[in-house]
């Protein structure tokens, strides 16, 4: 049966045990779905251990209600993840910032825009408790989906500044056989908002420019904080009944 470690010193002892082993962190906020067993799935074929950690990290959210309304699924989570992972470790909110959160990761540039710009802070909660978690669990690897393009980047930049001892690995974005990406937050749409939502990776992947995007966005009911093209990216994020969703596209060749 595989524990849950939330104790941080009974999480370094099992780590103790597992020098010259590699080790594939998986760092979610829990609420897991098929898109991070996929992450697990991976860690599980490329490492001799492979770890998960569930922490709901309260400082990359910006929004109270959000973190809040943030589904908290424990059970459900090591029930999932069971048949890929030697260790669960979900430290408690006053062992991850011991600090008060005094010391923090800041990075720039990319991190204001997009999402930095409409979740102001976010990146610095995120970057900050990925340093924590690395330093914590001392993996080989770490792996991330792509559907958080941003956050993927903003913490390759981060391990390649620190020169921490990591390899950074990058899933490709499972999706709903419609082609919605899937995200813990999907469990939070109506039905009908669920129906309405594969509109949003159709209309990023087929407008023929952002501002198009965007208009066809809004015409089918959505708010739209931004749709913008970046390095043979397009990045979006929208709302659905106050449901925050975010994607990306691969470009074709000749978009920029
Ligand atoms: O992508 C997530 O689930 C979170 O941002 C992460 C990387 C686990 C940090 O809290």
């Amino acid at each position: 049966m595989t524990a849950v470690i939330s104790d941080i010193a009974k999480w370094r002892a099992q780590r103790a045990g597992w020098q010259g082993a590699s080790i594939g962190l998986v760092p979610t906020m829990g609420a897991l779905h098929a898109g991070h067993e996929a992450l697990l799935a991976r860690a599980r074929r490329e490492n001799d251990r492979v770890v998960l950690s569930v922490f709901v990290n309260p400082t990359q959210f910006n929004d109270p209600t959000d973190l809040e309304r943030y589904p908290r699924t424990l059970d459900e989570d090591v029930a999932r993840a069971r048949p890929y992972v030697d260790a669960i470790v979900a430290p408690p909110a006053e062992a991850m910032y011991r600090d008060h959160y005094r010391y923090r990761v800041s990075e720039n540039q990319l991190s204001r825009r997009w999402e930095g710009e409409h979740r102001p802070g976010h990146f610095d909660g995120v970057l900050t408790v990925v340093l924590k978690l690395l330093n914590l669990v001392q993996p080989s690897r770490a792996y991330f989906g792509e559907k958080d393009w941003q956050q993927l980047e903003l913490v390759r930049g981060m391990v390649d500044a620190f020169l921490l001892p990591v390899e950074i690995v990058a899933c490709a974005t499972v999706r709903d056989a419609d082609g919605l990406a899937l995200s813990s937050r999907n469990r939070r749409l109506s039905p009908e908002a669920r129906a309405r939502a594969v509109d949003f990776p159709r209309i990023l992947q087929t407008a023929a420019d952002p501002s198009v995007a965007t208009t066809a966005l809004r015409a089918k009911g959505f708010e739209v904080d931004y749709v913008d093209d970046h390095d043979g990216v397009r990045l979006g994020a929208v709302r659905l009944e106050s449901v925050r969703l975010i994607d990306n596209v691969k470009l074709r060749e000749g978009r920029s």
